[in-house]
């Protein structure tokens, strides 16, 4: 440890006096119906705090209802208190504060709230199926005419597949991939749009354009198989208008809708879309109604999938087997746009890849049995191709088709769950820097309305462990509240139709995969309590809290008889380091009831917490005489006397550390093997479940330089090499590219694999030294780390009371720290040398004087 000399300075920083308010406020949310409203207060004032609130709920401008000055503290999901609402209707509303001198802040902004079909009585619409099922897409048509003075008009709208909308040619919304992958037998969403403004007096046409997607296409490494319970495309939808002398009108999908084919020839979400632009059909054939019901219809939780940006094409390469690749420089999930004039029947065909191989080529293989391929048929006028129901992930594309290629006629759209950034992490380390950039891309590239394991070859499904491992990371990035908040709803879903076994992946596709693999099962504690713990919504740990019991419950009444949990097939501690000819005694294989167990107890202790949190007072007590027994167990059957694990590897020590399964006395012995390992092998070792923990534990027990030196580890397996090798997202096996840029072809590598990005999480908590002490940043720790190679760093943080900032340098001596605590929240701040000081809302300095540094 250095030897610091300690001068903690406190310095508030001088307040600004022109505010003449102590409170902004803006930033409104509300979530949920009835639903929970959230604001965030800023002041330039030191100190300041938020003593009462006041808010106005208004209809078409209306005021429906005003709160009146309330006294509270409170910002973050403060209840709905007004009359009733009514469906499809969107109400606006505006709040201001009083700071603790009982000074008002200006009112707010105006934000909406859209409400969706409130009474399912309201349903009048029924299923409807084009006459034919087929690869081609299908038009649902309707031509109606409207008269009279439009006040407002809702669309609702879902789909068996995927649906494009469009009213008089416009498209509806700006979301993709719409209504969204949920687990359809039980839960679809339907979307709700305002489209006042996109009727007009007399004759107006509906179109409703269907894709396979996820309901319909093939999904998981099979061929076309039925996973859902209606197999077809099918739409379901209902607008209401509503005018301005009171009468209304409602326009169904019925029996009287025709279906005609469209340009889309084939669209699937792993082999590609094929796009004939010649393709015209005027002929209008009857729709089949169908008798599906509405039971399933759930109102859209969470942001749909948006375009985040759109990339040039940067270069074109000719490869050494003369293939013509675009390059764009950056790996994600999207597609292409290509605006061209073409010969009429031309055929362009794209292929896309994530990578090219050691010599320069090419390189698909990783992406397994799917196609990725884009077929454009010139009209012959100037064409805008793009595909509508599906996309890709790719950093290149392959052109055929083109004689000369014009890089100016390709870009790339970028598509993701439209979730705001969080956070933000930077150092003055680039590589450092490039490894945050890419785990970011990683999460923008593989949170496509449901989190995947990776956006490119057959799978892109939302595996569970993987969810659970970069869940943390992900919340220090992105605002994934709703994101989440849908996916758990599902998840639960699924485990207490399977008695409390979790499935493998979520919306699970029975038969494919399995239920209740140690870590990968346990996203139905973690995520709700993690969630909780990030956003202060304790509504997801009821709804989550049935399965969340049903899952402890399953591993309990598994036990064997000296309480250890070793039943099943597990995936154990996947990917972890592993040579071939281990003479050495070096791959890290934890035996796999060492990590059940650690799992199984930490998944009781959360049990332990929600219940508490829930008030379930006899449950909480229950949980949590299973979680210290199953680690008393774990202690007896697992560790030698004198503290040795059955599995000394960085996982077994990680894992026993950061679930508290020894005694306390214990945790230092077991910490410093933990770090006697990592300088045996100098390097990581970690699969899946022991990474988001390692540099957690390191860091927690005094090790914060062999944490440093693993995060800033160049070589063989570590997170810079990959970097250094050109990544621009994060890979899934440590080696998924050799030294010699040869690529192993083992049948599973993808080059953009979230789940070792969980070392975010470790750059923001500890690294910046963010941490949650209380649901949604209520109270908050700042405890820096500095080490390595790092000398400054700043990170900053959106939570739900406003943004918390950090940044330090650590120059010359002095360790320098800022810190801004946002309205509402207290910070206790924690320097290296280990003093501490608690602050309220405001900005604060900090210096350490350390002698040597
Ligand atoms: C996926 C994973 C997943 C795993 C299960 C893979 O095919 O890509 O990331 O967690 O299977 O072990």
């Amino acid at each position: 440890m250095k030897n610091r000399t300690l001068a903690l300075l406190l310095a508030l920083l001088v307040p600004c006096i022109s505010a003449t308010a102590q409170l902004t406020t803006g930033g409104l949310t509300s979530r949920h119906y009835p639903p929970l409203l959230s604001w965030i207060n800023t002041s330039e004032l030191d100190g300041a705090a938020q003593s009462a609130y006041r808010i106005c709920w208004y209809k078409a401008g209306k005021l429906v209802w005003d709160s009146g000055k309330v006294l509270s503290e409170e910002s973050v999901l403060v209840p709905y208190g007004g009359p009733e609402m009514e469906s499809g209707t969107l109400y606006t509303w505006k709040v201001r504060t009083w700071d603790g001198n009982g000074r008002a802040s200006k009112w707010s902004g105006n934000a909406s709230y859209m409400t969706g079909m409130l009474d399912p009585a309201g349903w009048k619409a029924q299923w409807i199926e084009p006459a034919e099922q087929s690869e081609v897409s299908q038009i649902l048509h309707k031509d109606f005419h409207v008269s009279g003075q439009v006040a407002a008009a809702t669309l609702y709208i879902t789909a068996h597949g995927l649906y494009e909308a469009t009213l008089n040619g416009r498209k509806v919304g700006d979301g993709l991939l719409t209504p969204g992958w949920t687990s359809y037998d039980n839960r679809i969403q339907y979307q709700t749009y305002d489209v006042t403004d996109m009727l007009k007096k007399g004759g107006n046409s509906l179109g409703v354009k269907l894709g396979e997607g996820w309901y319909n296409g093939r999904l998981a490494l099979r061929e076309y198989k039925q996973f859902y319970r209606h197999h077809g495309m099918a739409a379901f939808v209902q607008l209401e208008v509503r005018f301005k002398d009171g009468s209304t009108q409602t326009i169904c999908s019925d029996g009287s809708w025709t279906s005609s084919e469209s340009e889309i020839r084939s669209s699937s979400i792993y082999d590609g879309e094929t796009i004939d632009a010649r393709f015209k059909d005027d002929s209008l054939t009857p729709v089949v109604v169908k008798d599906y019901g509405t039971a399933e219809l759930i109102p859209s939780i969470s942001e749909p999938v948006r375009v985040q940006c759109i990339l040039p094409a940067k270069k074109l390469i000719v490869t050494p087997k003369g293939e013509k690749v675009i390059d764009f420089g950056q790996n994600i999930s999207g597609f292409e746009i290509i605006e061209y004039q073409g010969r009429e029947g031309q055929e362009i065909v794209v292929t896309h890849a994530e990578e090219l191989d050691e010599n320069g080529n090419f390189y698909t293989t990783n992406m397994r049995s799917a196609k990725v391929t884009g077929r454009y048929i010139c009209s012959g006028g100037q064409d805008s191709f793009r595909p509508t129901f599906t996309w890709y992930g790719f950093r290149y594309i392959k052109v055929e088709g083109m004689d000369e290629i014009d890089l100016d006629d390709f870009r790339a759209a970028a598509i993701s769950s439209d979730n705001d950034v969080a956070g933000r992490f930077s150092c003055n380390d680039e590589l450092v820097n490039r490894l945050q950039s890419n785990i970011v891309w990683s999460q923008i590239d593989n949170f496509v309305d449901v989190p995947t394991d990776c956006p490119q070859r057959d799978e892109r499904l939302g595996w569970t462990g993987d969810a659970q491992i970069f869940f943390r990371t992900a919340t220090f990035n992105r605002d994934v509240q709703d994101f989440f908040y849908k996916w758990i709803l599902d998840l639960a879903c699924e485990t207490e139709m399977h008695g409390g076994r979790v499935p493998d992946i979520c919306p699970d596709l029975p038969g494919v995969v399995g239920y209740g693999r140690t870590g990968w099962a346990d996203a139905i504690t973690i995520i709700p309590w993690q969630h909780y713990m990030a956003y202060g919504d304790k509504t997801i740990l009821e709804k989550a809290w049935p399965a969340m019991k049903a899952w402890v419950d399953v591993m309990q009444g598994e036990c064997s008889e000296d309480g250890i949990w070793d039943k099943g097939w597990h995936y154990g501690d996947w990917l972890f380091y592993s040579v071939d000819n281990d003479c050495e005694g070096k791959s890290a294989v934890t035996y796999k009831p060492y990590i059940q167990q650690c799992f199984y107890a930490n998944s009781a202790q959360i049990a332990a917490r929600a219940a508490k949190v829930l008030g379930l007072e006899s449950e909480a007590a229950h949980y949590s005489q299973v979680a210290e027994k199953a680690k008393s167990d774990f202690c007896r059957a697992f560790l030698t006397p004198g503290g040795y694990p059955v599995s000394a590897t960085q996982t077994a020590y990680a894992l026993a550390l950061e679930f508290e399964m020894v005694p306390e006395e214990m945790r230092p012995v077991l910490a410093s093997r933990l770090a006697a390992d990592v300088r045996r092998h100098g390097h990581l070792t970690t699969g899946f479940l022991g990474t988001p923990y390692l540099c957690n534990a390191l860091t927690g027990y005094g090790y914060t330089d062999l944490a440093y030196g693993l995060l800033q580890y160049e070589g063989l397996p570590g997170w810079l090499y990959q970097v250094k090798m050109g990544a621009t997202t994060i890979w899934e096996r440590w080696d998924s590219m050799h030294p010699d840029r040869t690529i192993p072809d083992n049948g599973m590598n993808s080059f953009n694999h979230y789940s070792h990005g969980a070392i975010g999480d470790w750059l923001y908590r500890e690294a910046a030294g963010i941490k949650e002490t209380s649901p949604a940043f209520r109270t908050f720790e700042v405890a820096p780390h500095p080490g390595g190679r790092l000398t400054q760093v700043s990170a900053s943080e959106k939570t739900p009371y406003g943004t918390i900032e950090v940044a330090w340098t650590a120059e010359g001596g002095s360790f320098h720290l800022d810190v801004t605590v946002p309205v509402g929240t207290e910070a206790c701040v924690r320097m290296p040398s280990g003093a501490v000081e608690n602050v309220a809302s405001g900005h604060h300095s900090f210096t350490d004087i350390m002698t040597d540094r």
